[in-house]
């Protein structure tokens, strides 16, 4: 993390590499600091400049502020139509243009509105900076990290107290989304069941959380079928890891967190085309966002107990792989009847929700990339949200809202249950259709859960080719910003 400063300056004696200066479109421009708009105005005119949502200019000024050369105008668009998530994103978009020109130090000039809180404006800027401070380098021959060393947020007078009381929150959630990015971007060939619950377990000790890792015997004798039926096909044998926050003072609510973790979907013997594996190892995004949601509680000291539970197994095709037709006595007694093995997401959270359910949490949440069916219907910048208890799931979908990350309910049709049922078994794992197939990996999920407060959270988009925002290319790292703001609301 680099070095965070907020100061009520305006940013014309900023001394660094570059000053990012966030712009409305129209007469707005005239709001900006003085001594700033005037090198502004210059180059928006010689530049067509218009303050479009996102446009980003960078600019040399050999006349500009003090010590600093460069600066970047990014547009927020009409400032009526101004938001918290705009702005973030404008931001973000500039500060990815500063990481590739190597600019290390970097000013922000926070913008002022009359529709915004300073502070929570103050606050979408930072983020907005330092979620793009990301690049998955460790796999490249020389890596090269290009990460800000200074970032330092100017308020033009406004009071910057506020903002500075929320950067501890601030900086564990951004650590958390960049853990998730790192944990889902990392090759499943490093990234195996046991190297994820080792991981898991160093975390542990480093921030005080309990810590239980069940290894295949004891997998077996606590008849976790259906996590050991998946993991069956590959060398790499699963893992389940229970992890436990506690708060010091006597908790607010008990929460679990499910997350799926699959280290590698190659879909099993009902395989994968070559295109469907290629980004499959961020299967385990689930599980990666349940831990770096877990680590970011103990960092800011949560007033809430939260548990958190990982399924981890790599999904192989071999001689020894479950097979289509097989039926799996699952760890609630309920038999499954395996017609795709590709559908596997489903019976590890199986599993592990009828495991969760035995905890007696006040909410049960669970985190899955379950179903392309998902992207399909919401595209890849969002996450689907069912559940039994309609005000968890608004209070989830508001959460989304104020952190920038994008929720959609979809309904838990009763009416697709008919397509689970088995001739064979108490339920099958796929139905006789592709139509709603989010929702129908939801219904089956449902019927291992007895807590009464339950949702599901479909990440399936949580993965892109392409860079947007303060979003780079490959995991996107969404999960524990809105997790982490929901726990605490
Ligand atoms: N991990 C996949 C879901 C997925 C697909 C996530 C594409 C992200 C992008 C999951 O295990 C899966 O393969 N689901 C199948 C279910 C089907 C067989 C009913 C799917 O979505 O095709
Ligand atoms: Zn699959
Ligand atoms: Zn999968």
């Amino acid at each position: 993390m680099p070095t965070i400063e907020i100061s009520s300056q305006t940013g014309k004696d900023f001394s660094g590499d570059v000053l990012i200066v966030p712009v409305f479109s129209g007469r707005e421009r005239h709001r900006l600091p003085l001594a700033i708009s005037k090198v502004a105005r210059q180059v928006m005119d010689e530049n067509d400049f218009k303050a479009d949502y996102l446009e980003v200019v960078p600019l040399h000024h050999p006349n500009g502020v003090k010590d600093s050369r460069w600066m970047i105008l990014v547009g927020l668009g009409e400032e009526e139509l101004v938001t918290h998530n705009k702005i973030r994103k404008a931001v973000g978009s500039a500060a990815r243009s500063a990481l590739k020109k190597g600019w290390k130090r970097v000013g922000i000039v926070s913008p002022s509105t009359s529709s915004l809180d300073h502070d929570e404006v103050q606050v979408a800027v930072l983020e907005g900076a330092l979620l793009a401070d990301y690049d998955f380098t460790v796999c490249k021959g020389e890596p090269a990290p290009k990460n800000f060393e200074r970032v330092e947020v100017f308020t033009n007078g406004d009071d910057t107290r506020k903002a500075r009381r929320r950067l501890p929150q601030v900086e564990a959630g951004v650590a958390a989304c960049h853990r998730v990015r790192d944990l889902a971007n990392t090759p499943a060939g490093d990234m195996y069941p046991e190297a994820f619950a080792e991981l898991a377990q160093k975390l542990a000790k480093q921030y005080k959380l309990g810590i239980e890792v069940l290894a295949p015997e004891d997998l077996q004798k606590g008849n976790f079928n259906a996590v050991l039926a998946v993991g069956k096909g590959s060398a790499r044998s699963p893992r389940v890891v229970r992890m436990e926050y506690k708060p010091k003072e006597k908790a607010k609510r008990h929460i679990v967190l499910v997350g799926k973790g699959v280290t590698f979907d190659s879909g099993g013997l009902s395989l994968k085309d070559a295109k469907g594996m290629e980004t499959m190892k961020d299967d385990m995004t689930g599980a990666a966002v349940v831990l770096a949601t877990l680590v970011a509680c103990a960092q800011t000291e949560m007033p809430v107990a939260v548990t958190g539970i990982m399924g981890l197994v790599e999904n192989m095709p071999s001689g020894t792989s479950y097979r289509p037709g097989d039926v799996i006595r699952s760890r609630s007694g309920k038999t499954i009847e395996v017609l795709n093995t590709d559908a596997e997401g489903r019976l590890v959270l199986a599993d592990l929700l009828n495991y969760a359910s035995e905890m007696g949490a006040d909410h049960v949440v669970d985190l899955a990339t379950l179903t392309g069916a998902c992207v399909i219907a919401l595209g890849d910048g969002v996450s689907g949200v069912m559940g039994t208890d309609q005000k968890l799931v608004e209070r989830i979908l508001d959460a989304g809202s104020r952190s920038g990350e994008y929720l959609w309910q979809l309904p838990l049709v009763e009416e697709y249950r008919e397509g689970l049922k088995s001739s064979v078994a108490d339920l099958k794992n796929i139905s006789g259709t592709r139509w709603g197939g989010a929702i129908v990996a939801g219904l089956f999920l449902k019927e291992f859960v007895k807590t009464e407060s339950w949702a599901h959270v479909d990440l399936a988009g949580c993965w892109s080719s392409s860079e947007r925002d303060y979003r780079t290319s490959g995991a996107s790292g969404e999960g524990p910003r809105w997790l982490l703001d929901w726990i605490n609301s």
